[in-house]
């Protein structure tokens, strides 16, 4: 089995061709999905037909497999637990989500950027699709630290950001509301230094990062402002369309990612695992 890979735009994305991940992958071919996904941020494999098994044998070659653990503060944001399968879902059944993400669109952010050691990498195989909308962009933030400004670059430099996870998925971070001992957060370099690649990214999103270290409210909103934008800057977004059967991986060190609107009353359910992180550094 021989793998091609081919960009799927500017921004970052590439599509893995002729790899069929019910069966386990030859050395080469493991080295050959590593180095795409360093290059190339965000992996597609269409047309999969994977069993839990399957899944997270492709997980695997990517690093070691996150378990979930209940939260200890007592809050339960719904999906399983101790199983390393989320459901990204807005299926009710019973009256209960049977998963997480619920519907509609989901601003920009880092998986698990309020954990002290955020997950390397996301895998969203798509099991169920609505009749249109769901898209999910992925923007590249190598590009984005390139293309801040240097004067706020040079401001910015060693300085941290408050990263927070308040279980919204589009509205801003209000910190004069938010009671920080309830929910998860942690303060993380503003431009990290990616650990495999070791190359400067820009590590903030509108949906987790809440205030800059050591600037007053209003530097810090006007900052983020401006990083915002540059995140979010078309030119290095890639929007990915679903298909039944697509495995996506995305480096989640090197990338934020945000939802599309899509309409409520179908079932759209993606099966997710991730792939654990380390700390982030300067
Ligand atoms: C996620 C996520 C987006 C989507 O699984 O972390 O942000 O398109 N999903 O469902
Ligand atoms: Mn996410």
């Amino acid at each position: 089995m021989t793998i091609e890979i081919k960009p799927l735009s500017h921004a970052l994305g590439a599509e893995v061709l002729g790899a069929d991940l019910r069966k386990p992958l030859d050395d080469a071919g493991v080295k050959s999905l590593r180095e795409a996904f360093n290059q190339h941020i965000v992996l597609c494999i269409r047309n999969q037909d994977l069993s839990e098994d399957d899944q997270l044998r492709a997980a695997g070659y990517f690093g070691k497999v996150h378990v979930r653990r209940k939260p200890t503060n007592g809050r339960d944001p719904g999906g399983q637990w101790d199983t390393p399968f989320m459901m990204v879902t807005n299926i009710v059944e019973n009256g209960k989500p049977i998963g997480v993400f619920g519907d509609g669109e989901m601003w920009f952010h880092h998986d698990t950027s309020y954990y002290p050691e955020p997950h390397r990498a996301t895998l969203l195989y798509a099991m169920k699709l609505p009749s249109w909308g769901g898209n999910t962009c992925f923007s590249n933030m190598y590009r984005a630290y390139e293309n801040i400004p240097r004067p706020l670059r040079d401001r910015l430099e060693g300085r941290k950001i408050l990263q927070v996870h308040d279980y919204k998925r589009r509205e801003r971070l209000d910190l004069d509301k938010i009671d920080l001992n309830s929910v998860r957060h942690f303060e993380q370099p503003i431009f990290i230094t990616h650990p495999v690649t070791g190359r400067k990214s820009l590590y903030v999103s509108r949906l987790m990062s809440a205030r800059i270290e050591g600037l007053s409210r209003e530097e810090s909103d006007a900052a983020l402002d401006q990083l915002f934008a540059i995140a979010e800057d078309p030119a290095i977004v890639y929007e990915h369309r679903w298909e039944l059967g697509d495995l996506v991986i995305w480096d989640n060190w090197c990338s934020i990612h945000a939802r599309k609107d899509f309409p409520r009353e179908e079932p759209r359910l993606m099966r997710r695992l991730t792939i654990e992180g380390q700390a982030m550094r300067f």
